[in-house]
Formats: structure tokens, sequence, C-alpha cells
């Protein structure tokens, strides 16, 4: 009996830390205290806003690609120029393990975000900006979290 009680905790927590969805307040404060705020030029509404359309605040979404490379995390960062995963190891632009974009601890994830932002000059690269965040009125998405 005590050995299924180990068994259900340890599944319980296997699951829990499976798949992390932030709130918008919880990643105002980290984006916050990274610095992202006006990274590059770009308030942190845009960068709130960004992870939303690209990954819904989903730490572990995995999206394949035709091209066989796959986007990792929730900035949904793209194995083929940026990590290094099982197949793609070649350019790795951000020095990093595709795994470690998938991380509660969202500082490998950051820090590449703002290399892209560098290399790339702007947020051009996230399809999900471009769409919905790009010249927008970005203030609602800090609204009501505890950020200056
Ligand atoms: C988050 O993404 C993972 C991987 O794509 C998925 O399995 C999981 O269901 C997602 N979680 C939610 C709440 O959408």
């Amino acid at each position: 009996m005590k050995a299924a009680g180990v068994v259900v905790l340890i599944v319980c927590l296997a699951t829990v830390t499976k798949s992390k969805i932030y709130t918008r307040c919880k990643l105002a404060k980290i984006f916050s205290r990274a610095k992202l705020d006006n990274y590059g030029g770009f308030s942190l509404g845009n960068w709130i806003c960004m992870a939303y359309y690209e990954s819904h605040y989903n730490t572990t979404a995995q999206t394949p690609l035709d091209d066989g490379s796959i986007d990792y995390g929730i900035f949904q960062i793209n194995s083929f120029t940026w990590c290094r995963d099982a197949k793609l190891q070649e350019m790795n632009h951000c020095h990093v393990a595709c795994p470690a974009l998938l991380t509660d601890d969202l500082t490998d994830a950051i820090i590449c975000a703002k290399k892209i932002v560098k290399e790339t000059q702007g947020m051009n690269y996230w399809q999900g900006w471009k769409k919905h965040c790009e010249g927008k009125d970005l203030s609602e998405w800090k609204k009501g979290c505890e950020v200056s």
C-alpha cells in the first residue's frame, strides 16, 4: 500500500512539472526583472503579447515544422538557427540545447530571445507578434500587473 502511494505521488509530481502555463502578470514580472522592458526598443507589452501568440504562455510548447526543425518553448524559438537538438546541431546561435528552452526557469529562453532581437534587428522573427502585436497599443498587456 505504501509503495502504491509513493508511485501515485511520483506520477502526480511528474504531471505537475510536465507543462507550465504562466499567467500574464507572472510573466510580466519575470520579463521585467530580466530587463526585457524596452530591450531593443520593445516595451514590455510587446514581449507579453508576443509570448501569448507564440505559445499561449506554455513553456513546454513544441511545434514541429515541415523542414524538420522544431519551435521550442514560450517564445517558440526554432532549432534550425538558434538552438541545438538531436537533428540540428550546426548553427545554434544561442549556444543552448533546445530542451533548455522548455523549462519553467525562463533564463535561457530570455537570453536567446534577446539574441534574436539583436541579430535580426527587431521582433519580425515572431510571426505571432507581426500579426497581432506590431503597431498596436500594447499597454493592456501589463494592465493590473505589479510592474512599473
Ligand atoms: C503545452 O504544450 C505541451 C507540448 O506541446 C502540450 O502537451 C500541453 O498540452 C500544453 N499545455 C496546455 C495547457 O495547453
